[in-house]
């Protein structure tokens, strides 16, 4: 099984990244979580889901209506002492969903300013998978370059646009079909949505 990272930010649409870690989780891979304190904020007037400090895994597994000993560990977003700001840490991937604007920018531009831009930027310098999920609408063309730098420095950019054509009928669907073309990219079997022709 896998070991990926997960980071929400503040853009809109906590509930892709909510349900990417339910995803990873349920399907037995280990999940590092870093919430950014905008992606916090989002996620309590998005969803009313408040990520508490004292044992935020216990809490946020109760959320996802997963088991208590699911391989889950929230990091803090201001620990630069973590594992996950390490080089040397090992993982299979890392997702960031929903990437916020400021998130991009400062990664394209190698801030490491918190624990989940640095973790994006190890992810750029130690090669492995890096998924963005930026949710921004209209873009102006300083985050077309951002997002520009980010996919020619190879993170794979894919962004939180829900599609029609598998006919979705509620909320819930809309956010399978992201998440499962996040789960695609890393090779990753889901039944999150009907598959084109099958
Ligand atoms: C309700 C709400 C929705 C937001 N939606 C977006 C969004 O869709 N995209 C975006 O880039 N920023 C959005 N923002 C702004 C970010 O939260 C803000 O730029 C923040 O500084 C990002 O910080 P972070 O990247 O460290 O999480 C939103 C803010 C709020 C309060």
């Amino acid at each position: 099984m896998g070991r990926y990272t997960v980071a929400i930010t503040g853009a809109s649409g906590s509930a892709y990244g909510m349900r990417l870690v339910e995803r990873l989780l349920a399907s037995g891979h280990e999940v590092a979580l870093i919430m950014t304190p905008a992606g916090g904020e989002v996620a309590a007037y998005e969803l009313e889901f408040d990520l508490p400090t004292e044992d935020p895994a216990r809490a946020l597994l109760r959320y996802l209506e997963l088991s208590a000993d699911a391989p889950l560990r929230v990091a803090c977003c201001g620990d630069l002492f973590d594992p996950l700001a390490s080089g040397s840490h090992r993982t299979d991937g890392m997702i960031v969903a929903p990437a916020s604007m400021g998130f991009c920018a400062s990664v394209a531009n190698g801030l490491a300013s918190n624990l989940a831009e640095r973790a994006a930027d190890v992810a750029l310098k130690e090669r492995y998978p890096l998924v963005l999920v930026p949710r921004e609408t209209p873009l102006s063309l300083v985050h077309l370059r951002n997002l520009t730098a980010l996919a020619e420095v190879g993170a794979i950019i894919a962004p939180a646009m829900p599609a029609f054509y598998h006919h979705p009928e509620t909320l819930d669907d809309q956010v399978n079909f992201v998440v499962g073309k996040v789960l695609d990219l890393l090779g990753i079997e889901h039944g999150l949505f009907p598959r084109w022709g099958e």
